[in-house]
């Protein structure tokens, strides 16, 4: 602190008053300096208003606020010096009493204990230490940065292990929680890495390994950072589509194949499900380059991958026979993969003999039996629709014959006369054993059964049997709880109305 020129006429009212206040033991006493403050915690780029008022006697010399105390002290403000602090306000100008002070824009290396001090002119005219407050210890707390995420340096492949990083800094105060998301399904990492940064704030980096799948092109990987100074947590994302790589399975296949001299064969090369798009596709004959006036762009699936579809059409001439034909493509900067097919062209000598060879009479004996089978089919289709219609033919001239079902009780099992002039037939079955309890109409000539489980009859003596044109028979679905004593055949009663 360089001293303070005074105006020397204030100085000369002020010295008797400044001996009298430095008898011993008096000023020291009835003075005090209060910083009622204790701690403050501040975000960064707000103004910090530190309190200070004095009390007591007037004591001759000016107030400063320190950082600090001892030999690392900074002064902040200097009462006697108010435009060297230009980030500094007093609350109360001019006040004798109040040193309250602003700090605008307070940044994480404001953080640190603040003194209200007063000085006092000793004999010399210079200003002494004479008390201090207190003090107030600052904090300055800051928000993490934004979240800034990487990868791997080069593109990776599926299967391969990739190492991602979340980074923040200059946070305040060191507790910061963070989370990874791929695809909002949480992801396990290791403990960030915390490290302190110009000494007042803290920088964290987080990485989380993930091993790659062709699958993952539309995947994207969160960073969730959760920090005292945010109300919401700060997000990252990363497309894992940035730095994956997937190379094309590549086919290549001739149509048609073999081919008659002089044809055309068109050779069709499918790259698929590589990623990124970038491709070449080029066309190689015995390992000479063919010019392919068309290639198509590749297209994206929807997982997606991409996929390339070229062709190329070679004429068959004689000397090209087996040929082959190249797919060269050229992925992502990546080393070629070379895939071939022949070209073959078939003989037309050889197709002459062989149609009249042995295979051909084979195919003509095949023919015959398809042929013989075929007929067979036809007739036996036309017997059974004759002998139906003959059967409807009979089933109209003759009385109409009802099967009917007969009542639940065992009775119903005997022939019986019955009041409504109808007559039941019993048919026995033995082969099943499920109920049948359903009427089927079939059209105007056709007659109705319903077959029922019973208890076998004793003897075949008291049964009549009707003869049937036709009976509809349908199985009914079973019967939820069937009676035991079902268990072994079923009957059908036939009623045919009396004329
Ligand atoms: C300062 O601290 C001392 C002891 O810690 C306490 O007795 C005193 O009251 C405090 N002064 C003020 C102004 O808070
Ligand atoms: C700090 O000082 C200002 C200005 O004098 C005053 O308005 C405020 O109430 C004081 N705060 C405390 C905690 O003393
Ligand atoms: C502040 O530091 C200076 C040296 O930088 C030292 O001379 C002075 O005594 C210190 N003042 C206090 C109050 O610690
Ligand atoms: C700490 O974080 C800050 C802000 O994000 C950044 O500028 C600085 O380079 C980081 N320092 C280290 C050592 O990572
Ligand atoms: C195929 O074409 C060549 C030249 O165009 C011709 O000389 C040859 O006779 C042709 N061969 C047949 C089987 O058509
Ligand atoms: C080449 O591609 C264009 C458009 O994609 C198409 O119109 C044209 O018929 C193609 N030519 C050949 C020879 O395939
Ligand atoms: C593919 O063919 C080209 C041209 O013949 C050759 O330079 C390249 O080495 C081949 N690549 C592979 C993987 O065989
Ligand atoms: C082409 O080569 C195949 C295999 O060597 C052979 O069977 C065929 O007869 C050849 N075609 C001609 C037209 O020479």
């Amino acid at each position: 602190m360089e001293p303070h020129p005074r105006d020397p006429g204030r100085t000369a009212w002020a010295l008797p008053c400044l001996l009298l206040l430095a008898l011993p033991g008096v000023g020291a006493q009835d003075f005090s300096v209060h910083q009622p403050q204790d701690k403050l915690s501040v975000a960064a780029g707000e103004t910090l208003t530190l309190n200070c008022t004095t009390s007591g006697m007037v004591i001759i010399g000016g107030v400063r606020w320190l950082k600090g105390w001892g030999s690392g002290n900074k002064t902040i403000y200097d009462q006697r010096e108010k435009d060297r602090y230009p980030r500094v306000m007093r609350a109360v100008d001019g006040s004798d009493s109040d040193f309250t002070i602003h700090i605008r824009n307070v940044q994480p290396e404001d953080t640190g204990t603040y003194y209200c001090v007063k000085f006092r002119k000793n004999d010399s005219g210079e200003d002494e230490f004479f008390q201090r407050g207190n003090g107030t210890e600052v904090s300055v707390h800051a928000k993490p940065s934004p979240l800034f995420l990487s990868g791997p340096e080069q593109r990776m492949r599926p299967e391969q292990s990739a190492s991602f990083s979340c980074t923040t800094g200059g946070f305040f105060p060191k507790e910061i929680e963070v989370k990874w998301f791929m695809n909002m399904v949480p992801l396990m990492a290791q403990q960030p890495q915390i490290s302190e940064w110009r000494g007042k704030t803290y920088n964290m980096s987080s990485t989380v390994m993930v091993t790659l799948q062709k699958a993952y092109v539309h995947s994207q990987l969160i960073c969730e950072v959760q920090h005292s100074t945010l109300q919401d947590p700060l997000r990252g994302s990363y497309q894992l589509s940035r730095v994956l790589q997937v190379p094309p399975s590549v086919k290549v296949h001739a149509e048609p194949s073999p081919v008659e001299v002089n044809k055309t064969v068109t050779f069709t090369c499918l790259v698929k499900e590589f990623y990124p798009a970038n491709v070449s596709i080029s066309w190689l004959e015995n390992g000479i380059e063919i010019k392919v006036p068309n290639v198509s762009q590749p297209s994206e699936l929807r997982s997606g991958l991409f996929q390339l579809r070229s062709q190329v059409d070679v004429q068959a001439t004689e000397e090209k026979n087996g040929s082959t034909i190249t797919c060269m493509v050229v992925h992502d900067g990546q080393a070629s993969t070379n895939t071939s097919a022949f070209l073959w062209i078939s003989n037309m000598a050889q197709e002459e003999s062989r149609k009249g060879s042995p295979i051909n009479k084979d195919d003509m004996v095949i023919y015959i039996v398809v042929g013989v089978v075929c007929t067979m089919l036809a007739v036996l289709v036309a017997a059974i629709l004759y002998l139906i219609r003959t059967k409807q033919m009979k089933g109209k001239s003759s009385p109409s014959a009802r099967l009917h079902e007969p009542e639940k009780s065992s009775e119903a099992t005997t022939q019986e006369s019955d009041p409504n002039n109808l007559t039941y037939a019993d048919l026995n079955f033995d082969k099943e054993r499920k109920t049948i309890r359903r009427m089927v109409e079939m059209s105007q000539q056709s007659e109705y059964a319903c077959i029922q489980t019973n208890r076998a009859p004793n003897g075949d003596d008291n049964l009549t049997y009707a003869d049937l044109d036709m009976v509809h028979l349908s199985k009914a679905p079973k019967r939820p709880a069937p009676r035991p004593e079902e268990a072994s055949s079923e009957y059908a009663s036939v009623q045919i109305t009396r004329k």
